[in-house]
């Protein structure tokens, strides 16, 4: 799967920051992702959700060649078409407001942060969620309520005040006229794919709406068609003031965003805030073209029905003593396991030639690429079970 002396090489030259899985990739397409020797990987990680369109899109291939060999950046000094394009088909798609663009989603994080605390200005409180992900810079560090992943870090911005996901009545008491905004995901992904239960959802904008405080939703993960619809919440009858996304928009290519609803995308003014790279004219003309496919009803109609019947698969392992929770909205599932062996099957499944992820001791999450086929997804629901029994064994 990998020569020994890439990995010498890869610790001697990056810092440990990553614990990789021992596999080298070469070429994509689709679903599948080949080693050297040619083996095919059914992937069902797509970049932590950020290849949604699938590996090696020809649409997107297409839009990266032609662009780039045209123009790649030029910073936001000018103006370029692409960039324009890319914002209005996010204002046309979701809250109708305009777009700040940054290149990851923990800029997009940051750039929510700022735009909230200057129009709330100076209400001194973030309310987050207890096993949030927001990303690692400060501001979104300080959002996501991991402590295991902010200990080494602090000291963190002040401020921020963190509700269980569940905790209605915390939530009540936390926001108030000192809350600049809310911060939620519609299903925590990094956690292990733990949906935010609607009604807190709802409650959220409730208390936004009764405090002046601004709701932010980070899209990030279940963006782009991800949960089916082409952003989550659009499932919800209920809309935020604010959204990140980021991973699937560029197709691959880094691009992150935000978008605000009309009254408030105003609220930055000129040398607020920026970013050199952002919108630039290579990453946006791989947006247009990985959004025009995400948004494509066939795709998503096929992310509902091919989610649900996996879903069921993962249940029908829960059912058999294989597992003993599994969750999930459209093709981002998490399967809960009996044991702390979550690290050992995704090496199990990696030599079976199928790529999962852990999340935590035990659980696992499965973020395939959309355009998925129902044979990939088949197998990987034998492969499991297969595995798992092994592992327990
Ligand atoms: C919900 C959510 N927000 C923010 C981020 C951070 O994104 P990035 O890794 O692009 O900075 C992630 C990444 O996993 C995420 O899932």
């Amino acid at each position: 799967m990998i020569d020994e002396r890439l990995i010498e090489r890869e610790q001697k030259a990056l810092m440990p920051n990553y614990r990789r899985q021992p596999v080298q990739f070469v070429r994509g397409e689709g679903a599948g992702l080949f080693d050297p020797d040619g083996r095919r990987y059914i992937d069902c990680v797509a970049g932590i959700s950020m290849i949604n369109v699938g590996h090696s899109h020809p649409a997107v291939v297409a839009a990266i060649q032609e662009q780039a060999a045209r123009l790649i950046n030029v910073s936001n000094l000018f103006y370029t078409e692409q960039m324009i394009a890319l914002a209005e088909w996010i204002r046309d798609n979701s809250m109708g407001g305009r777009v700040f663009f940054c290149n990851s989603g923990t800029e997009a994080v940051e750039a929510a942060l700022k735009l909230c605390r200057k129009h709330g200005q100076g209400r001194p409180e973030v309310v987050a969620l207890v096993d949030s992900f927001h990303g690692r810079t400060y501001g979104a560090l300080t959002l996501t309520g991991q402590p295991g992943k902010q200990d080494a870090f602090r000291p963190l911005l002040p401020g921020v005040v963190h509700v269980d996901r569940q905790d209605m009545e915390g939530l009540h008491a936390a926001v108030g006229p000192r809350t600049a905004a809310v911060f939620m995901e519609i299903v925590q992904g990094e956690s292990g794919v733990h949906p935010t239960p609607p009604e807190m959802l709802r409650l959220a904008r409730e208390l936004c709406d009764r405090h002046g405080a601004l709701l932010v939703f980070d899209e990030i993960q279940t963006g782009l068609a991800r949960t089916g619809p082409t952003f989550a919440y659009r499932d919800l009858g209920i809309a935020p003031d604010v959204m990140t996304m980021a991973k699937s928009l560029g197709g691959g290519v880094p691009i992150g965003a935000i978008t605000a609803r009309p009254g408030i995308d105003a609220t930055f003014q000129p040398g607020d805030h920026g970013s050199t790279f952002a919108g630039g004219p290579l990453a946006c003309a791989a947006g247009l073209a990985a959004t025009a496919v995400l948004a494509d009803p066939a795709l998503q109609a096929h992310v509902r029905e091919e989610g649900a019947r996996f879903l069921d698969g993962l249940r029908g392992l829960v059912a058999d003593g294989l597992a003993t929770e599994a969750r999930g909205r459209g093709l981002m599932c998490g399967l809960d396991l009996p044991q702390a062996r979550a690290a050992d099957l995704v090496s199990a499944m990696l030599a079976r030639g199928i790529l999962v992820n852990a999340t935590g001791p035990r659980t696992i999450r499965f973020l395939p690429p959309l355009v998925i086929g129902r044979e990939d997804l088949d197998a990987v629901l034998a492969a499991l079970r297969e595995t798992i029994p092994a592992l327990t064994a």
